[in-house]
């Protein structure tokens, strides 16, 4: 009797932990971009390289498909596609959680902990203080990892950067300013972006408030700022701020823009208007890896939408990440600008399926549209054209070029009740006169990534149709012919 009844316990719980087990093969799960393992994720935080290879840590929550307390969740990869999944690197202490912020490599041993300690700086959320309604809750903070980002010890005299008069007050992400030798913080406080500079990472001097004129009003909480300098092709350094906004993004809720400016090792000065890094409603609080060879850019975003990121129709995971995509500035005229390349490690896993030089439309191929890349170029002043997923449901994903506008239409794309907010019929890319030349649509299960004319433009967005689309078809009025038309297959990075 005592037996059966513990048989009876141990099949209940293989049960219930076995529904809770990762396959990576569940419905919707990407295959070729970063999910954690099982349950929630947002922010990418404390994006570096070192010794070979690339670190994501990622907002976290281990016990549950929705967000709550914050810990920094970890993987590392040595190509930025393959990621290994580590045990969680930070945990919530008495001084709060552990919400968003970046790491650096401490070349120097400026902190004292160590030369090439990577140290991370996090905001601490303290979630009473929040809830008995009082402002000073959000904090900055130090830890350090002497072993790769695999074991981490807290700061004894954290909070290294106390509460403003600002409830929100977080998201630091620092880097190396070699010309002051110093390390300048950039921070979200309230609707401005504060920068901080300090020579050991523990004390920290605020240097000036960045709150552009005649700015764009209503964008929600300012979150997740990163401030670093690029270079044009012919070697002029320019600085660019991306901020993130919890609200009223092009087409609603989360998103991402950049400024370009100057700085001078106090101030940055905007010299054009903001520019958005992404138009869909899915790539949000996107910064860049820090201590990358060659210095090069790389963005990472968290491809969701706070106005339906808890609702999505995943069970065992929540949410994934973009493609890390590498950055790189032009100058047109006296008006600059960032591109996005997909990373070069990328084209590894992608394998040719078809492709045909010249396609007169209307193109259409049954087709695995689950693990896709398409290529295609345009040919001059083609001026509209509606590309379109779809399965035998007749469920379909619409991209639609018409009045030098991009837009998406999910409404007939599959699950949509889950939110309002979802289905949001149009999505709207303006492209500014530029005419389209090339199109690159990389989809990984539920997700699309739209990338125009060299990752000029960008936009993401999420789908959730009942089955794979199979269906490919493009078309334009009046009748035009696609050039170098590929489509390759991408493999799982899981298998
Ligand atoms: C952005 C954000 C950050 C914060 C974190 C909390 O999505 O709200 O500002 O640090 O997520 O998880």
């Amino acid at each position: 009797m005592k037996i059966n009844i513990i048989l009876f316990i141990y099949f209940v719980f293989q049960i219930g932990f076995s529904q809770n087990k990762a396959t990576y093969s569940e419905q919707y799960r990407p295959q070729f971009h970063f999910t954690p393992e099982a349950k929630w994720m947002n922010d990418p935080n404390g994006l570096v390289y070192f010794n070979g290879k690339y670190h994501l840590f990622y907002q976290y929550f281990p016990d549950g498909i929705i967000w709550g307390p914050m810990h920094w969740g970890h993987s590392e990869s040595t190509d930025l596609i393959h990621w290994k999944q580590l045990p969680i690197a930070l945990y919530p202490d008495k001084l709060g959680w552990i919400f968003s912020g970046s790491a650096v490599i401490d070349k120097n041993n400026t902190a004292g902990f160590g030369k090439n300690a990577m140290i991370a700086i996090y905001t601490y959320h303290n979630d009473e203080i929040w809830k008995s309604g009082k402002k000073n809750t959000e904090s900055q903070a130090i830890a350090y990892s002497l072993d790769e980002g695999k074991t981490w010890t807290k700061y004894n005299d954290n909070p290294v950067l106390n509460n403003s008069e600002e409830q929100d007050f977080r998201d630091p992400k620092v880097f190396w300013h070699e010309e002051t030798s110093k390390w300048i913080m950039s921070l979200a406080v309230g609707d401005k972006i504060k920068l901080f500079s300090s020579s050991d990472l523990k004390k920290w001097n605020e240097e000036s408030t960045f709150q552009p004129d005649n700015d764009t009003k209503n964008l929600g909480v300012w979150e997740c700022p990163d401030l670093f300098p690029m270079k044009t092709k012919t070697g002029e350094t320019k600085w660019v701020l991306i901020i993130n906004h919890g609200d009223k993004g092009p087409n609603g809720g989360s998103c991402t823009r950049y400024f370009i400016g100057n700085f001078d090792g106090k101030t940055f000065q905007e010299t054009q208007k903001a520019l958005w890094l992404d138009y869909g409603t899915d790539y949000y609080a996107a910064v860049t890896f820090s201590n990358v060879p060659d210095d090069k850019k790389i963005v990472l975003g968290w491809m969701s939408n706070w106005q339906y990121a808890t609702k999505v129709p995943t069970e065992t995971w929540r949410s994934a990440m973009t493609l890390p995509r590498e950055l790189e500035l032009i100058k047109n005229g006296i008006f600059y600008a960032l591109e996005q390349k997909m990373v070069n490690q990328f084209h590894a896993i992608t394998k040719p399926i078809f492709s045909q030089k010249t396609v007169s439309m209307p193109f259409s191929k049954e087709i695995d549209l689950s693990q896709t890349e398409i290529t295609f170029d345009l040919e001059k002043n083609t001026d509209e054209f509606t590309i379109e997923f779809s399965n035998s449901k007749n469920e379909v994903f619409k991209i639609q070029l018409k009045n030098n506008e991009i837009i998406t239409d999910r409404s007939q794309s599959g699950k949509i009740d889950f939110s309002e907010t979802f289905a949001n019929t149009r999505q709207v890319m303006p492209l500014a006169g530029e005419k389209v030349n090339s199109v690159q649509l990389i989809l990984d299960k539920s997700s699309v990534e739209i990338l125009l004319n060299n990752g000029r433009f960008s936009m993401t967005n999420l789908f959730f149709p009942n089955e794979d689309y199979t269906i490919l078809s493009i078309k334009s009025s009046p009748k035009k012919k696609l050039k170098n038309l590929k489509i390759n297959s991408v493999s799982s990075i899981w298998k």
